[in-house]
């Protein structure tokens, strides 16, 4: 018997719907919210309301596009948290009422667990996935973990933040330097034609596999802070070589801790998720360790690496294959459990 699942995403600024039947995408409908642009960030008010007006068209194409109908869905996925409360309660509403009318049971995805295993999603792309046990850097705009990934369900963060997260550091960074909101996609693209050597920022001391980059943010304003009392145009004639330089130290960091867990732990099957994996020298920095320590690596498609649906499906097919199903008096949780 086919397995299809619903999996509903919003737990921050994107609405997103997916099927996915025995693990093979059929669909995954991702709306984004401009609204927050001209705010510099996420404003929480104005994303519920959005995923509001978002979430049926959302959905409905998502089930269109996969030509399956309502009465072929056996279970619907959706992410309880970590996220912003009012977004996670319009999916988590929407995912029990759906669920009620069809009489089909309803299954709770973590966030970050989902991220982790997009690597699972199969496509029309045939790709390899990663066998266990391996290494995951999950770096997004909320967090930054080093997880040790022992099984589908068996999960254990062994790095966290202890401040920011990697993409906090370069949306705050590139807000500085009065870049648009989400600015490390800029910061990424203006990286391109800048010395990465060119500027030297802090970095921190944090003991085992933690990260922070809290300091590396004040760093980076306190440079700006004493260049720009010598030339009031630093920033702009200087912006490549920032966003470079920026870049490079983000890099450096996240390397660092996850080479030093490869080799602690002697696992060398490494993967990289969430919103920063798309970042290019995270990425090239990545496959360069490969080469040079004899990992196997696993580096996500673009449209898996920011938030989306299609990996709480594949999180929701695991869980239905263990009949992990929960109650309609499930609640969202705002704080990182994993
Ligand atoms: O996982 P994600 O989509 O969502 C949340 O964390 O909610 O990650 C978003 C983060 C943002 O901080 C964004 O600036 C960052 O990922 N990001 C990037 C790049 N693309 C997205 N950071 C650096 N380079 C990129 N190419």
């Amino acid at each position: 018997m086919k397995i299809t699942i619903l999996g509903i995403e919003s737990s921050c600024d994107d609405t997103s719907a997916a099927i996915i039947r025995d693990g093979l995408m059929l669909s995954n409908v991702i709306a984004g919210q401009a609204v927050h642009r001209e705010y510099g960030g996420v404003v929480p008010e104005l994303a519920s309301r959005a995923h509001q007006q978002n979430i049926i068209p959302v959905i409905s194409e998502a089930i269109r596009r996969a030509g399956t109908g309502k009465s072929e869905i056996d279970a619907i996925a959706f992410t309880r948290g970590p996220g912003l409360l009012g977004s996670l309660l319009v999916g988590v509403s929407f995912a029990k009422g759906l669920a009620a009318s069809l009489g089909i049971p309803l299954i709770e995805v973590n966030h970050l667990q989902a991220h982790v295993l997009a690597h699972f999603i199969r496509t029309a792309q045939e790709t390899e996935t990663p066998s266990f046990p391996f290494l995951c850097l999950l770096v997004s705009g909320g967090n930054s973990q080093i997880i040790r990934v022992e099984g589908y369900d068996e999960m254990e963060v062994i790095g966290r933040t202890i401040d920011d997260a990697a993409g906090e550091a370069f949306d705050k960074c590139a807000k500085v330097m009065g870049l648009d909101y989400p600015g490390g996609p800029i910061v990424n693209r203006l990286a391109v034609g800048g010395n990465p050597r060119a500027f030297s920022f802090a970095k921190p001391h944090v003991s085992g596999y933690d990260y922070s980059f809290s300091g590396l943010k004040t760093s980076f304003l306190y440079t700006l802070r004493d260049c720009l009392k010598a030339d009031a145009h630093f920033i702009t004639h200087h912006q490549e070589d920032l966003c470079a330089s920026l870049q490079a130290t983000v890099v450096d960091i996240l390397m660092d801790k996850l080479k030093k867990a490869s080799i602690d732990l002697g696992i060398k099957e490494l993967a990289l998720a969430g919103g920063v994996s798309a970042n290019t020298a995270l990425r090239d920095t990545f496959t360069d360790y490969a080469r040079r320590y004899g990992w196997k690596i696993y580096i996500p498609p673009l449209a898996f690496t920011t938030d989306n649906a299609a990996m709480v499906a594949i999180t929701g097919y695991f869980k239905y294959m263990k009949k992990e199903f929960c109650g309609m008096d499930v609640v969202p949780f705002s704080r990182v459990i994993l």
